[in-house]
């Protein structure tokens, strides 16, 4: 598409799709393209080296789109590829390029949720183990006290469509168990995860009365509005014909179609787009 320069939004799979869709409405404006990798996906287990690689090559792929921002709205790829993909593959690549994530955006307001100074971050293991959240909710709000809780079943569940089936129950029980075996005093937890908005119902039910779940689709979208009203040049690049394209790396299309519907909340065609490793 000529002259077209979306906004693009990466994750491992379905998950980004709950990003995108708060995005969407709070700047109907752009243009948007959308890649889920689900063809390697989840990424939650894999090491530093592969996450980097997966994610660097999705993101090459979106700037060969035109993009001239990425949004990385994968908490795993935010904790394990950005830096590098930030601090050294840009400069290599395309200096005048931006890719952001959405771990920070998260960081910069989670502390104003809770009374206790007592959070809980659910995430993948990726991400639970690269400290991320500690370290950038340590940078913004320093008293606050953050207890995490790896919870590695949850995102194949939400992948292959087990999440709402009675199976899951047992395993949201597990992990939310874990996380308030951690602290009494937990009042907020955060769905570190773009695919836990699927099962948010589910927690809900396991969970205390007094416990607030964030999920991260609003905020990451608040971030956006602000980070282009302080980057006009950027905001000036990205063009607005309002389209919405979505790209799997599964050459199943109508399969992530189905499961992107559910993610997105609105119908979803998706093409192929062939990563080359
Ligand atoms: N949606 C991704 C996240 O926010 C993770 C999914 C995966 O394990 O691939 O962390």
């Amino acid at each position: 598409m000529v002259n077209n320069k979306p906004i693009g939004i990466f994750d491992s799979g379905y998950g980004g799709l709950t990003v995108f869709r708060s995005i969407f409405k709070q700047l109907p404006e752009y243009d948007y393209i959308y890649i889920g990798d689900t063809a390697r996906a989840p990424y939650g287990n894999r090491s530093f080296q592969t996450i980097h690689q997966y994610t660097w090559e999705c993101v090459q792929w979106l700037f060969k789109q035109g993009c001239p921002l990425v949004i990385l709205a994968c908490n795993t790829a935010s904790a394990k590829a950005l830096r590098n993909i930030q601090q050294i593959d840009l400069k290599n690549e395309d200096p005048a390029r931006r890719v952001l994530g959405v771990i920070r955006p998260t960081a910069e307001v989670i502390g104003n949720y809770t009374q206790t100074k007592e959070i809980g971050v659910l995430g993948t293991k990726g991400t639970v183990q690269s400290g991320s959240y500690r370290m950038e909710i340590g940078n913004f709000f320093p008293d606050i006290k953050v207890h995490q809780q790896a919870c590695p079943l949850w995102v194949p569940l939400i992948e292959n469509g087990e999440y709402d089936k009675p199976g899951a129950d047992y395993f949201v029980k597990q992990y939310l168990d874990q996380i308030l075996a951690q602290s009494a005093n937990i009042d907020t937890l955060l769905l570190g995860c773009t695919h836990y908005p699927l099962i948010e119902k589910k927690i809900k039910e396991y969970l205390p009365g007094n416990i607030q779940i964030v999920s991260q689709g609003d905020i990451v979208a608040h971030s956006l509005v602000d980070y282009l009203q302080r980057h006009p040049e950027m905001e000036q690049s990205i063009s607005r014909n309002k389209t919405q394209r979505f790209f799997t790396t599964t050459d199943d299309t109508e399969d992530f179609d189905h499961y992107a519907e559910l993610f997105f909340s609105s119908p979803v065609k998706s093409g192929y787009a062939e990563i080359k490793c």
